[in-house]
């Protein structure tokens, strides 16, 4: 394992620790709900979103142990995008994680109701007494405010709309792209903005990280296209050709995989250049670009 493996999997570990810390301080609630939450999270998962936050603030100097309850708010927001968009309604899909899907588990009514309380706990997580402490209350709300944006209207919820109104219609490279940016990018680049905000970063900074996250967010966006055609069940840990099954408009329908792969690693170079501003300690981000252009899950 090279240095960065070791890197990602301390920082996934941490995540995970603390995920489950967080699920088991919840009193008062059902069994059977928060179950289905506890039963998505531990599921497995990359944890890249986390990593990216934590990876942004420690370029700044702070330590992962201070970002972690906003990292954790994070990845459950994910989580809760994924329980929901497996959904049948959805994008009908039965394994993620290499695990039947919650509502498979839960009944679809149930992973409805865990994707809603996952995504409560992200903001009572992040802002928490203990969490606003550690960041202060100025950074804690701006960190908060940029995340509530990242997930609605007109960040991941409204990418989601427009991934399901292409489904059987064919969407042109500006659609694509918006819709990337949306669903997939917008979360994405709210883990290095809120790294930047607790991190104390400038406006040239801050600059920098999102012209990096913009372009890891399309490059993730497009691999995860890629993927779904040339990948197989088990190594991802979700059904291959779910875009078909749902005549969905991508990258890969638009461009084919051989072209799809010139231009991740485009974006690639081109998110690793945008950190060249940065003073601090990069390498994890840089390591972490590439990593996600040659995942094969
Ligand atoms: C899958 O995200 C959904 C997309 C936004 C493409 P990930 O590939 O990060 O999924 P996990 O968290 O590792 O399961
Ligand atoms: C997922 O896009 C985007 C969100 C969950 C917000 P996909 O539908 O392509 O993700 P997978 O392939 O099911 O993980
Ligand atoms: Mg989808
Ligand atoms: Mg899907
Ligand atoms: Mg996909």
């Amino acid at each position: 394992m090279n240095k960065f493996d070791v890197y990602q999997k301390q920082r996934a570990k941490l995540v995970e620790k603390n995920l489950s810390k967080y699920i088991s301080k919840i009193k008062n609630a059902p069994r059977i709900l928060t179950d289905a939450m506890d039963y998505s999270l531990q599921a497995g998962g990359k944890r890249v979103r986390p990593i990216l936050l934590m990876a942004t603030a420690e370029a700044f100097g702070k330590k992962a142990q201070d970002v972690l309850p906003a990292a954790c708010a994070v990845e459950m927001l994910h989580t809760y995008s994924l329980i929901h968009d497996d959904l049948p309604c959805m994008d009908d899909d039965d394994m993620r994680r290499g695990k039947p899907s919650n509502h498979k588990v839960y009944g679809e009514a149930t992973a409805l109701l865990a994707g809603d309380a996952l995504q409560s706990l992200a903001f009572e997580t992040m802002l928490s007494d203990e969490a606003v402490k550690a960041v202060g209350a100025d950074k804690a709300a701006r960190a908060a405010g940029a995340l509530a944006r990242a997930i609605g209207a007109y960040g991941m919820v409204g990418g989601q709309i427009i991934d399901l109104a292409y489904e059987n219609k064919s969407a042109d490279e500006e659609i694509i792209r918006e819709m990337h940016r949306k669903k997939t990018g917008a979360l994405i680049r709210a883990a290095c903005e809120i790294g930047c905000i607790i991190g104390g970063a400038d406006e040239s900074q801050i600059k920098a990280a999102q012209d990096y996250a913009e372009s890891i967010g399309l490059a993730f966006q497009i691999v995860d296209d890629i993927l779904d055609v040339t990948s197989d069940e088990k190594t991802l840990g979700k059904p291959i050709g779910s875009d078909a099954d749902n005549s969905k408009s991508t990258f890969v329908t638009l461009y084919g995989v051989k072209k799809c792969v010139e231009l991740v690693n485009e974006l690639t170079d081109r998110a690793v250049n945008s950190l060249n501003v940065f003073s601090g300690d990069t390498s994890s981000l840089k390591e972490l670009a590439y990593s996600l252009a040659k995942r094969k899950n």
